[in-house]
């Protein structure tokens, strides 16, 4: 069945590795994330955007999910699978989503000021606990490139703060912003500027504030340079397209990073993918075609994430 973030966090933290959080909205990406973490037996936090629950319908994404299980197992692995809603941004939200069976849910009050952040936060946990489901918080604003202030690094996580908000709100995991940034474009570069390092200065602050609690890290797609190259030569226009270097992602996966969220990533890889076979086969039409194209694609990526990057695969 569906498992909560708590054993998953605990092991993951104790051999210094990082859980997979991989986000779907449709049945190619969900085949994928389960085939891949089969394959490479990686335990998987499967997650549900609002707009995913808006685009697929919220019913059908949850039976999808408690699908995933039974697959797995016809597969012949019994796959600890966590169903987390991503980026709750309300009490409401977080209810309906914990009323539906998710097995963890993340209280967004990150852009609200700390106090609104914190009471809002403990409401939710104050409701999961009823139902053994785990919660995640954040602290600190995700840098956006557009965001001017992202540039005087006001939006860093504060580590003077991460122990009050623990230990008021009771969450189970703690989201930081280290310089990361949700998208396919995460850094503006200027001719032949590298990117920036993560703040790994904050990370080890706040890790030494908090033993043992398990982060969480968003918007950590690396922005695959061949898919961006592959969607560039078929039709596509992304200028500029850049994201965190894997060797950064592993750094993060060895402390206490826990949890690493790659949506981003496997859109490219599938968009790469149908561009692609849609320009090689001008005659095809039928979607099983490109579609399954782009969901092989996504399992060789998911799979080198797990094995290659987060350090997750064999742990099943
Ligand atoms: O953090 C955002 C995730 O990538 C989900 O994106 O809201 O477009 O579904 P979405
Ligand atoms: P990316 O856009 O870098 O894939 O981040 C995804 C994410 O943080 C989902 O919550
Ligand atoms: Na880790
Ligand atoms: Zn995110």
């Amino acid at each position: 069945g569906l498992v909560n973030s708590r054993a998953l966090f605990a092991r993951a933290m104790a051999d210094g590795y990082a859980i997979p959080a991989y986000n779907f909205n449709n049945m190619e990406q969900l085949q994928a994330i389960v085939v891949a973490c089969v394959e490479s037996r990686s335990p998987v936090i499967l997650q549900v955007s609002k707009g995913a629950r808006q685009y697929a319908n919220e019913t059908l994404l949850r039976y999808m999910a408690m699908g995933a299980v039974a697959m797995a197992r016809d597969l012949g692995v019994d796959l600890p699978i966590c169903l987390h809603l991503d980026h709750g941004d309300s009490f409401e939200l977080c209810q309906s989503c914990i009323d539906a069976g998710f097995s963890s849910v993340m209280i967004d009050g990150s852009h609200l000021t700390y106090e609104d952040n914190v009471a809002l936060t403990r409401r939710v946990v104050d409701y999961a606990r009823r139902f053994d489901v785990t919660v995640e918080g954040e602290l600190g604003v995700l840098a956006g490139i557009e965001d001017e202030v992202s540039a005087e690094h006001s939006t860093y996580t504060r580590p003077e703060e991460v122990e009050d908000f623990v230990s008021r709100t009771g969450v189970d995991s703690l989201a930081i912003s280290i310089g990361t940034s949700h998208g396919a474009y995460k850094f503006k570069l200027k001719e032949g500027e590298e990117v920036p390092p993560l703040r790994f200065d904050i990370l080890d602050e706040v890790a030494r504030r908090l033993p043992g609690f398990p982060i969480v890290l968003h918007g950590a797609s690396s922005v695959v340079p061949e898919y961006v190259a592959l969607i560039n030569a078929h039709g596509g226009r992304l200028d500029g397209a850049v994201g965190v270097p894997e060797e950064q992602l592993r750094r993060a996966a060895a402390s206490a990073v826990c949890k690493i969220n790659i949506d981003s990533d496997g859109r490219l890889a599938m968009t790469a993918k149908v561009r692609e076979y849609l320009a090689q086969h001008p005659e095809e039409f039928d979607p099983r075609k490109y579609l399954g194209a782009a969901r092989s694609e996504l399992v060789r990526l998911i799979r080198h994430k797990n094995e290659a990057v987060l350090g997750s695969a064999g742990r099943v």
